[in-house]
C-alpha cells in the first residue's frame, strides 16, 4: 500500500515537472488582510482564514484537503498541485490560470481563473470556486446567510476509531508525545507495579532521542503507535509532508524496537478528510480518544481522576501524556495513575492495549 501510494505521488510529481508548460516567475502579492469564516464542506463546518481578490474567495491551499483532495507543492514550478484519483491540476503562484492534466491524452490544458494564486504569510492562497469546480465539486454561496457550501462527492475514509466495543468492559490507557526521560520512567514503574498494559503514541524524534526508553516500553509489554515525527498539526501541512511524518516515524520504531504497528494518532486530533484517505491507503488506522484528561494543561491528580470517572465507559480510550516539562505539568498524571487503575478495576474494568481493544470490536 505504502509503495503504491508513493509511486503514484512520485510519478505525478515527475509528470508535473516534465510536462508542465511555460513557467513565469511568481508575482508578489499586494497587501491583503486575512479574515476568518466558516465554510461548510459536505455539511461539516470548517473554520478557515480567507481573503478576497477580484470578488473571489481565496483560501489557504491546504484548506482543500477538507474536501478530500491531496495538496502538494511543486518547487520547480512554484505551483500548488491538487490531486484526486486521476484528476490533477497545478496552480503556479502569481498566475491567474491553472493547468489541468489529462490522463487520457497525457497533456496539460490551461484554463483561466477568476483570481490569481498568491503567496501570503508563508502560505499559498487559491481561488476556492476555481479549484473546487475544476475538481468536479459543487460550490454554492448562500447570500442570505453569507455562507459558502461545498459538496465534494468524495467518500470519507473508514479508518477512524474513537472507542472500542461498548458492550465489553474494557478500557485503554494511552500516553502521547513520548518517550522522554522524565515522566515515561515514572509511568512505566507504576504500570509495572500494577501489572497494567498501556499504549504509547510516540513521536519519531523522541524515539530517536530516547531509544532505550522506547525499548523499555516494549520490553515491559506495552503497545506502541505512531504520533508523527515532529508533532505538526497535520491539517495544515501538504500531503507529502504528512506521508513523510508517518513513514519516518514507522522507520525509527522499526529500527529501535523491531516493529511498527499500523496505528497512528494525529497531534491535536487534527485530520482532514484527505489526510484520513491517504492514511487509509498507507494501511494505517487512526485512533482518537473519548476520555480527554486535559492533563497537559497541568491538572491536579484529583481533577484528572474526576474527569476519568465522569467520562469513562466500556470501550473507553483515555488520553494522557508523557512529555518532558520543566514546569512539571504532568505531575498530576503520575499521581492520578495508580488511582485510575485501582478505581476502574474496582468497577470491573479490564485494561487492554489499543490493539486488543480494536481486535475485540
Ligand atoms: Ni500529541
Amino acid at each position: 500500500m505504502k509503495r503504491i501510494l508513493f509511486k503514484r505521488i512520485a510519478l505525478l510529481t515527475l509528470l508535473t515537472s516534465i510536462i508542465l508548460p511555460l513557467y513565469s516567475p511568481p508575482v508578489h502579492s499586494q497587501q491583503s488582510s486575512l479574515s476568518e469564516d466558516t465554510i461548510y464542506v459536505d455539511q461539516q463546518a470548517i473554520k478557515t482564514k480567507y481573503m478576497m481578490r477580484n470578488g473571489q474567495l481565496l483560501v489557504p491551499s491546504v484548506f482543500m484537503k477538507h474536501t478530500g483532495v491531496r495538496v502538494n507543492w511543486n518547487d520547480a514550478y512554484q505551483s500548488v498541485v491538487f490531486q484526486f484519483e486521476d484528476k490533477m491540476v497545478s496552480l503556479p503562484v502569481g498566475q491567474k490560470y491553472l493547468d489541468e492534466y489529462s490522463n487520457t491524452t497525457g497533456i496539460w490544458n490551461r484554463h483561466h481563473m477568476l483570481a490569481e494564486t498568491i503567496w501570503h504569510n508563508n502560505q499559498t492562497f487559491v481561488s476556492l470556486v476555481d479549484v473546487a469546480s475544476k475538481l468536479g465539486m459543487n460550490v454554492h454561496y448562500d447570500a442570505k446567510i453569507r455562507k459558502t457550501f461545498i459538496t465534494s462527492h468524495i467518500a470519507s475514509a473508514g479508518n477512524i476509531i474513537r472507542r472500542g466495543n461498548p458492550h465489553k468492559k474494557l478500557v485503554a490507557l494511552t500516553f502521547d508525545d513520548g518517550p522522554d526521560g522524565m515522566y515515561t520512567p515514572q509511568i512505566l514503574d507504576i504500570l509495572k507495579k500494577k501489572h497494567t498494559p498501556a499504549t504509547f503514541f510516540v513521536i519519531g524524534k523522541q524515539v530517536e532521542a530516547h531509544p532505550q526508553m522506547m525499548q523499555r516500553i516494549v520490553s515491559e509489554g506495552h503497545a506502541i503507535a505512531n504520533h508523527t515525527w515532529n508533532h505538526p498539526n497535520l491539517s495544515m501541512v501538504t500531503t507529502s509532508r504528512l506521508v513523510n511524518e508517518i513513514r519516518s516515524t514507522q522507520r525509527i520504531m522499526e529500527s529501535t524496537v523491531g516493529r511498527a504497528p499500523d496505528i497512528m494518532r494525529p497531534p491535536y486530533g487534527a485530520l482532514t478528510k484527505s489526510d484520513a484517505l491517504v492514511l487509509q491507503e498507507m494501511g494505517m488506522r487512526v485512533v482518537m480518544w473519548n476520555v480527554d484528561t486535559l492533563d497537559w494543561s497541568g491538572k491536579s491528580s484529583k481533577e484528572i481522576l474526576d474527569i476519568v470517572k465522569r467520562d469513562v465507559s466500556p470501550g473507553g480510550i483515555i488520553l494522557q501524556h508523557n512529555f518532558h516539562s520543566e514546569a512539571r505539568v504532568l505531575d498530576g498524571t503520575v499521581a492520578a495513575l495508580p488511582k485510575i487503575i485501582e478505581e476502574l478495576r474496582a468497577e470491573g474494568y479490564q485494561f487492554v492495549t489499543i490493539q486488543t481493544l480494536m481486535d475485540l470490536r
